[in-house]
């Protein structure tokens, strides 16, 4: 495989619920190690192209290529055994388990421990189950968790939910991490920690990452390449100061809640 080759790459991804395009002929690539910004007014297809790319959905039309390979249509593990992984919109944590549990649940998907045995401790897992462990140890230490590792998800504040739930995915060991609205409902506070916890996803643990967000003064201090979509049209492409001054951008927020 080439350097230069982009590790996901969307051509004309196009898909069609009925009468109405959610997403028309969307093209964009990121580069390994790319902090990449997804953003639009609401209704945008956004969460759409997410849902391609992970295999939610298959794509009418167009391609999406992962790592060089053509992944459009294929399954949604098989995808995320290729390296893809994912937050939702809306927070979707095992409530009753604490934060090391449940990140040790999305290592799972990669590393083949039976889950029964994982969380039950069965001595045939159980070196299995203490890898694992650590391993989801130094991940809720990269999100900043490490002191909440045995609360319970339920009882942990909105911020701290979001950041488990990126360790969660993290724990899939993914080469690409998508995360729909991290920081929405955060505090100020909330976002300067998320910010420098997605700095710390690309630069120690190499990851490749695709964020949407409202939050402009997020996505712009986060990103270093953003593209605009609008009714599932992408309007614009580029670095956040050309983006942030482009006349298409701004009238299709305007009347939009900044
Ligand atoms: N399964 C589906 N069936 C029919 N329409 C759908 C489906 N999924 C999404 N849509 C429509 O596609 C359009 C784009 O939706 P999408 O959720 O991708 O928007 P978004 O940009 O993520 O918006 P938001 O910022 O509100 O999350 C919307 O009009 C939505 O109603
Ligand atoms: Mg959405």
């Amino acid at each position: 495989m080439s350097e230069a080759q982009p590790i996901l790459r969307l051509d004309e991804a196009t898909i069609k619920f009925g009468g109405l395009t959610a997403v028309n002929k969307v093209s964009f690539e990121l580069n390994r190690g790319d902090i990449f910004g997804l953003i639009g007014p609401n209704g945008a297809g956004k969460t759409t192209c997410f849902n391609l790319i992970t295999g939610v959905y298959k794509p009418t039309s167009g391609e999406i290529y992962f790592q060089g390979q053509p992944i459009g249509g294929l399954a949604p593990n098989k995808i995320a055994t290729r390296g893809i992984c994912r937050t939702f919109q809306n927070i979707r944590l095992f409530s009753a388990l604490s934060s090391v549990e449940n990140v040790m649940i999305g290592a799972h998907l990669r590393h083949k421990v039976p889950l029964v045995g994982a969380l039950m401790l069965s001595a045939k897992s159980v070196a299995e189950t203490s890898a694992l462990r650590e391993h989801a140890m130094h991940l809720l230490e990269l999100v900043n968790l490490a002191d909440y590792a045995n609360h319970r998800s339920a009882d942990m504040s909105y911020g701290k939910q979001r950041r488990l739930e990126i360790a969660r995915a993290l724990a899939t060991d993914p080469e690409l991490i998508l995360l729909d609205e991290p920081a929405a409902g955060m505090n100020p506070q909330e976002k300067e920690e998320l910010l420098y916890t997605v700095r710390r996803i690309r630069d120690e643990l190499n990851k490749t990452v695709l964020v949407i967000e409202h939050d402009m003064r997020f996505v712009m201090g986060l990103c270093e390449r953003i593209v605009v979509l609008d009714h599932g049209e992408e309007i614009a492409q580029g670095p956040p100061d050309a983006i942030r001054n482009n006349p298409k951008v701004i009238e299709a927020y305007l009347g939009e809640p900044a």
